[in-house]
């Protein structure tokens, strides 16, 4: 499964690439204002700190407004993704976008059918939002089954991209739902280790080894 980072913070991304884990980056308008940073020069630092997709979403909602941003967008760098909302101008836009050799990422995915209508639009990726859906009391994790189905019915290449990811446990289910990329708030990103068993077994190991005076190097 690729992990993408959920963030528009060029520092926090740059941060968690050292891991050599990130395959990628989902930005959002929301998360762009959050960081009070200028939008196109924050990209361009993602852009060249993570080799794989990089999101941008158009703020336009017509679909020549969009396709007017996306090529803007795409000046950026090279592994820029233009995301657009599932509208039919959305769709429009995916077409066009796609005909022109870019990626676009569908956002804003709440329903099987709509992800077959972006995979039917050529989209690269869809971003079917499971935590939105868990709020409202819907099951986010059955839509990606949903969809993992639909794909596979009809070999549409769409990678499904698991967003609104709230919890280590929602990325284990993403994947055992044949998600092809999850995408994680760095906080979820960082907790995906995590396991006090771990800990507690270094430690008794580092503590039993100084106790024997055990050592692999001299110094
Ligand atoms: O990238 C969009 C998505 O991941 C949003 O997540 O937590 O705002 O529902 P959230």
């Amino acid at each position: 499964m690729k992990l993408f980072i959920d963030s528009a913070d060029p520092q926090e991304i740059a941060e968690l690439a050292e891991t050599g884990l990130v395959d990628g980056v989902t930005t959002n308008p929301s998360l762009a204002a959050k960081t009070g940073l200028d939008i196109f020069a924050a990209l361009k630092t993602i852009c060249d700190a993570v080799p794989g997709p990089i999101s941008a979403e158009v703020l336009a909602t017509d679909a020549a407004g969009m396709i007017a941003e996306g090529e803007r967008y795409a000046k950026i760098a090279r592994n820029i993704t233009i995301k657009v909302p599932l509208t039919w101008d959305g769709l429009k836009a995916c077409h066009a976008l796609r005909d022109m050799g870019l990626m676009v990422n569908v956002t804003l995915c709440f329903s099987p059918v709509q992800a077959m209508m972006a995979a039917k639009a050529g989209a690269s990726f869809i971003s079917p939002f499971i935590g939105r859906l868990d709020d409202i009391g819907e099951d986010g994790m059955g839509l990606i089954a949903d969809i993992r189905q639909i794909y596979d019915n009809y070999d549409f290449r769409t990678e499904i991209l698991a967003a609104s990811i709230r919890s280590v446990s929602h990325v284990r289910e993403a994947a055992l739902a044949g998600a092809d990329v999850a995408t994680l708030p760095p906080v979820i990103f960082r907790q995906l280790l995590s396991h006090p068993l771990t800990d507690k077994g270094l430690a008794a190991f580092l503590s039993d080894a100084k106790k024997a005076g055990l050592k692999i190097r001299d110094t």
